[in-house]
């Protein structure tokens, strides 16, 4: 349980002064809706009419915002293509508060995940993604570098799109610099994460890198071997409807918060935000998993990716 160790105002300027420089795969959930009257001539499908269309930031744009709504100041730092969709993200971080460094490849599309969808059905999804060209991620590491000097900790939102490709060189680049390094991983190969202070993975994540487990005490077990193998000061894992667990010296359980539960996306992205501004906040590792596990709770009772306000998360603290 949260410690009580600062008061409301104490909290709030400490978020405040917080500096987290987010890096990864950002994407652009893209939403197209309208209505559907008749098959089409040309194949057996529906013909949709599109209405209305809406943007929302994923990936490492997601965290980030999730930064910004708590408090904090969050700094963005990802690769994308030269099209409208970078655009649309850019203005969307804009009117979050987000500060963003978009390094523009034009011989790739920005991750787009467009849905469309009628009378509150998804018909279809469309994802248009492509990896990086090895020149702008040099850049990046370049501007990671730069940007390393004014941050407090470091984020590291790894959704398999090659952004990432060079993260063994930031984590050592961000400990060198003294900087708490926080990763949200992906895929089998978590010896790319090695020296990183905090690894969140969710379940299927884990269970990709050390298999399944059939009790509490062997997962204890594979943990703690992980935690050994990586040389991670902490893994906490995201357990969904079970909550938080975080494995460090000490293993400590969070239950969930949620009191009613409408959307779970997204849920992952507010864990390591909440991780992230706490412990650039100098609260504790106990205190920090507190206050993500209640913004996470804030967030999937709430309809699309959504996130947790100041205000939402001061009222179940104080
Ligand atoms: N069904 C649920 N009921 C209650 N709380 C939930 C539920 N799903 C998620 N949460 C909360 O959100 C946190 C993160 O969820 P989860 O473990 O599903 O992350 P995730 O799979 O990485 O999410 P995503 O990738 O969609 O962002 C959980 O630790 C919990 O606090
Ligand atoms: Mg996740």
């Amino acid at each position: 349980m949260f410690s009580g160790s600062v008061s409301k105002d104490d909290l709030l300027s400490r978020f405040q002064k917080a500096r987290i420089l987010v890096v990864g795969d950002v994407m652009l959930d893209r939403y197209w809706f309208g209505d559907t009257y008749r098959i089409s001539p040309e194949a057996p499908v529906p013909v949709a009419k599109i209405e209305r269309t809406e943007n929302r930031a994923g990936g490492a744009a997601n965290v980030a915002r999730n930064i910004a709504s708590l408090g904090g100041q969050a700094v963005l730092l990802s690769v994308v293509g030269a099209d409208d969709a970078a655009d649309d993200l850019t203005s969307l971080m804009q009117k979050d508060g987000v500060k963003t460094h978009l390094l523009r490849d034009s011989s790739i599309n920005t991750t787009i995940k467009l849905r469309v969808i009628a009378r509150n059905q998804q018909l279809i999804r469309l994802d248009f993604e492509h990896s990086p060209n090895h020149e702008i991620l040099h850049l990046a590491v370049d501007s990671f570098r730069k940007l390393l000097q004014d941050c407090d900790v470091v984020v590291l939102s790894d959704y398999g799109k090659g952004g990432l490709t060079h993260v063994t060189e930031m984590i050592d680049m961000a400990r060198n610099a003294g900087k708490m390094v926080l990763i949200d991983p992906k895929g089998n190969d978590y010896l790319r994460y090695r020296g990183a202070t905090m690894i969140t993975p969710n379940r299927a994540e884990l269970r990709e890198v050390v298999g399944d487990w059939k009790s509490e005490d062997e997962l204890t077990y594979k943990v703690q071997q992980l935690r050994a193998n990586l040389r991670v000061k902490s893994i906490l894992l995201t357990r969904s409807e079970e909550g938080l667990s975080l494995f460090g010296e000490k293993i400590e359980h969070r239950s969930t918060q949620a009191i009613e539960v409408y959307d779970v996306s997204g849920a992952g992205d507010t864990v390591i935000a909440g991780m992230a501004l706490s412990l650039a906040a100098n609260l504790s590792d106990s205190d920090a998993m507190s206050i993500a596990n209640i913004a996470a709770g804030v967030v999937v009772g709430k309809v699309g990716t959504a996130v947790c306000t100041w205000n939402e998360l001061a009222c179940s603290l104080f």
